[in-house]
């Protein structure tokens, strides 16, 4: 039996190698603290499971969806993001619901690149936008996101040659893994770059309400020109603690929607029509939900860094997003002091490597964990020296 030749070039997904070795130690008896996928902790709101329950109920419900959304939950993005961005969307050319964002990214390969094709991929990175490049038989050129650069990539610093090959570009802000945010110059200066090169701009901006300390997050599509040459992605999934239910978003240039359509078309039959309600509930809410979440993951982030801190590692607090990006202590690197963390102190992290060789020397922490874990672990870490 032989299976294809694009499965083998794929690596382990980074997530599902991690649930297993937690998987493992918890059937050894061990007690593991879990920071590492960022899975809010927090239950889904009631008013939202209420939907879930009325339209279960519903006949209408219970047959086919379609693959891109009902046209009322494509209303409610389209009027979501008026509210959210004074961004005007029409909902039935310029807006798809996807069952959550990782469908959308990873499907959005196969409606932009062929075989030769290259995309331009942010390292470190989702792990789905090389994956779905890779599966497309396509190649990645990795643009490194350095922290003396903000995490930003620098477009100058691609060689022509690989420019005339791309097709598409990746970009993710308020960033995964580093917690970076973009600025307008960068969004405008982005736009510019595909503009003049052909090069098609894939935004995923699922962590765009998940801002701390005043910061509220752009989206792409305010800036001139962005349907030109666009489209951005978002997920209901880390606003409203909704991972479970699978429910995202992509918005933009109609022609580039539809191509993504017509692959979703043939392989997927769309979001259950319930769950489809349970995100309008969402997006009609008032913003309390994001509010109180916000408000828990400032404090975990708040708690940590200075824990952290106290332990000698240095942190920058991020603006956005669920994760702290950390330099590993000096003497280890990402896999060595994320084995040090889960052999010694029964504690996971995400090692930096994970998400391309740009994030080897870092770990990642999600806020996702409980608070209790958050001060096991903080417990646990008091009993060894990071800096020897
Ligand atoms: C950058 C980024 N995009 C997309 C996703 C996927 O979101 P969803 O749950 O909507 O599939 C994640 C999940 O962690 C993510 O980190």
């Amino acid at each position: 039996m032989n299976i294809s030749k694009r499965i083998n070039k794929i690596p382990p997904y980074l997530f599902f190698e991690i649930s297993k070795k937690i998987k493992k130690a918890q059937s050894e008896g061990r007690d593991i603290v879990d920071f590492g996928i960022g899975d809010p902790d927090i239950p889904t709101p009631d008013f939202i499971i209420n939907s879930l329950i009325d339209e279960s109920k519903n006949p209408v419900n219970h047959r086919y969806p379609d693959s891109d959304g009902m046209p009322a939950l494509r209303e409610n993005i389209a009027d979501w993001y008026l509210r959210r961005f004074k961004v005007n969307l029409d909902p039935s050319t310029e807006v798809i619901s996807l069952i959550g964002a990782k469908e959308g990214v990873g499907h959005a390969a196969f409606a932009f690149l062929d075989p030769g094709d290259i995309a331009l991929v942010p390292d470190p990175h989702y792990p789905v936008y090389s994956r779905g490049t890779w599966f497309a038989g396509a190649e990645c050129h990795f643009m490194p996101l350095k922290e003396e650069n903000k995490f930003l990539p620098k477009f100058s610093e691609i060689p022509n040659e690989v420019i005339k090959k791309s097709k598409v570009m990746w970009l993710n802000y308020p960033n995964n893994p580093t917690g970076a945010v973009a600025g307008a110059d960068f969004y405008k200066q982005a736009i510019e770059f595909g503009m003049k090169n052909n090069i098609i701009i894939l935004h995923d901006a699922a962590y765009s309400e998940i801002t701390f300390d005043g910061y509220k997050a752009p989206s792409i599509m305010e800036f001139p020109n962005a349907k030109e040459i666009s489209i951005e992605f978002h997920s209901l999934s880390k606003a409203y603690n909704m991972t479970g239910w699978r429910v995202g978003s992509v918005v933009g240039n109609k022609d580039l929607i539809s191509a993504l359509t017509t692959i979703k078309s043939n392989i997927d039959s769309g979001i259950p029509q319930a769950i489809q309600h349970m995100a309008i509930s969402a997006l009609n809410s008032d913003n309390s939900v994001i509010s109180q979440n916000i408000e828990i993951y400032k404090t975990r982030r708040d708690r940590l860094i200075s824990a952290l801190e106290s332990f000698g590692l240095k942190v920058t607090a991020p603006k956005a997003g669920l994760y702290l990006w950390i330099k590993v202590p000096a003497g280890h690197d990402s896999s060595s002091f994320t084995e040090f963390l889960l052999d010694k102190l029964d504690i996971v992290v995400t090692p930096g490597n994970g998400f391309g060789d740009s994030g080897e020397g870092y770990f990642r922490i999600s806020l996702t964990t409980p608070d209790k874990d958050i001060e096991k672990a903080i417990e646990r870490l008091k009993s060894v020296n990071l800096n020897n």
